[in-house]
């Protein structure tokens, strides 16, 4: 049954059963029940510190917020669609509990601030176990660089091959990206992490509150410092969103490549039985669905920032009930990405990667032409006649069936005569590895350089 809403007072009729399905938020944002209530201990906790309720008023309020937490926890209080939000919800039921002096607990705040304030602490919670799983995946992926260390693949760009480079090295590749990830989670919180409690509906309040002391006591690191500002503005969320949209971006390029490895025509990695599926019809099938599903996944994140940008868009300051539409976004795009980063440490930890095949193919083509350049450029041409000479040799090898593993002096020769006998070194895929020299090269001296650097950063780091 709809219960009396608790801003009634000017309304001669209760809100039509329609208006209220139609309104309700309590579907979603009783997910943030705890933070609601945490929220509301402060502010009861402030008050009384103030002397605007007594301390006894205060610690009933408080002993009844508690009890509405277990009663939720245990089932015994049902957040149901009868009421138009987790705010009203739980304060409704104080009043129950505690009649009139239930009434008090909403002394100088708004649901506005609520609101504020609920999303602000569940995405402080949310941050901290998205960046711990960040460090998981480099973890297992550092375990792999360390694993495969000394494994050639071909490099490529525009999916053509193009030189041969370290497995290592391609996989330490994800480690930086995602690093830049958890650092934009911490440059985030910077900013999320300050109280928005006190505003009240936008101008403030009359009554002597403290909101540094409420701030204090939810462990923000200050108060936003403008009321109005305090309930108008969801940027915290949607900065986090870009954040979670740009993980999930890294992903879905690792989600792809996983994909294209572990097909026939790559061969390159194979993903262990329980994290890929079968075919109903086609009995050979063995398909790696849960990396495509975290490729697919990326865009109800992206979606879930387009969203929350359209939502916000030319809203007039300060509230408006639009914002009530930031919760499915936001408990989308989070889940989204938890769940992800959390899948992918596991599908990569059931993943092993095929040296054979990865080393054979490097062999069948023509990956260390640019060394041949860089050869006869060290012999004293300029770097465009070599390249030319280079590809010259290049077509005469497919004209011939041949790859550059095949030539001889002989043939070089015919296209240069600074070809000297060292050549070989150069054209062997495990030389030209050997032979880059600039910083943060594909060299195994490099790539060691890396893992050294991660299993340090790695090892203190909380996950
Ligand atoms: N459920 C609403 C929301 O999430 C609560 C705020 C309502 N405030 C108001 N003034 N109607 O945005």
């Amino acid at each position: 049954m709809a219960h009396q809403a608790l801003w009634s007072g000017r309304f001669k009729e209760p809100l039509s059963k329609i208006a209220l399905a139609f309104s309700t938020s309590i579907d979603l944002d009783k997910q943030l029940y705890q933070e609601d209530i945490a929220g509301s201990i402060a502010h009861v906790e402030m008050l009384a510190a103030s002397r605007i309720l007594t301390a006894a008023e205060a610690r009933k309020i408080r002993a009844g917020l508690k009890q509405i937490q277990k009663e939720i926890e245990t089932g015994r209080f049902h957040l149901t669609g009868d009421f138009e939000d987790i705010h009203l919800a739980i304060e409704q039921r104080l009043m129950q509990k505690a009649g009139a002096l239930g009434g008090k607990l909403h002394t100088g705040r708004s649901r506005n601030d609520q609101v504020a304030v609920d999303e602000r602490l569940y995405l402080r919670g949310a941050i901290r176990e998205i960046s711990r799983l960040i460090v998981q995946l480099q973890r297992v992926l550092l375990y792999k660089a360390e694993k495969y260390f000394g494994v050639l693949m071909p490099g490529y760009t525009h999916l053509q091959r193009a030189q041969p480079v370290m497995l290592s090295h391609h996989l330490l590749a994800y480690i930086w990206m995602l690093e830049r990830d958890h650092d934009r989670l911490r440059d985030c919180l910077k900013r999320l992490n300050k109280s928005p409690l006190g505003a009240a509906a936008l101008a403030g309040t009359s009554f002597p509150i403290d909101r540094l002391k409420v701030a204090k006591k939810l462990h923000f690191d200050g108060i936003v410092e403008n009321s109005i500002d305090a309930v108008s503005d969801r940027d915290y969320l949607i900065e986090l969103i870009t954040t979670c949209s740009l993980i999930m971006m890294h992903l879905s390029r690792f989600a792809e490549e996983l994909v294209l490895w572990s097909s026939t025509e790559f061969g390159f990695a194979h993903i262990s039985d329980a994290y890929t599926t079968g075919s109903s019809i086609m009995p050979q099938k063995k398909n790696p669905d849960m990396v495509e599903l975290i490729r697919g996944k990326t865009g109800r994140v992206y979606g879930a920032l387009m969203n929350l940008l359209t939502v916000m868009k030319a809203l007039p300051l300060a509230y408006n009930r639009d914002m009530q539409e930031d919760k499915l976004p936001m408990f989308e795009a989070i889940s989204t990405t938890r769940q992800c980063l959390f899948i992918f440490s596991h599908v990569l930890v059931h993943t092993t990667f095929d040296r054979r095949r990865m080393e054979d193919e490097l062999r069948n083509d023509f990956l260390t032409a640019t060394d041949i350049a860089d050869y006869l450029v060290r012999k004293g041409l300029p770097f465009r006649e070599a390249h030319a000479i280079t590809g010259k040799i290049v077509t005469y090898c497919i004209e011939h069936r041949m790859f550059l593993g095949n030539l001889d002096l002989d043939i070089l020769h015919t296209f240069s005569k600074a070809f000297g006998p060292d050549i070989f070194d150069y054209i062997i895929p495990h030389k030209s590895v050997e032979q880059k020299k600039s910083a943060g090269s594909t060299s195994p001296h490099e790539v060691k350089r890396q893992i050294v650097h991660w299993t340090r950063a790695l090892k203190g780091r909380r996950a």
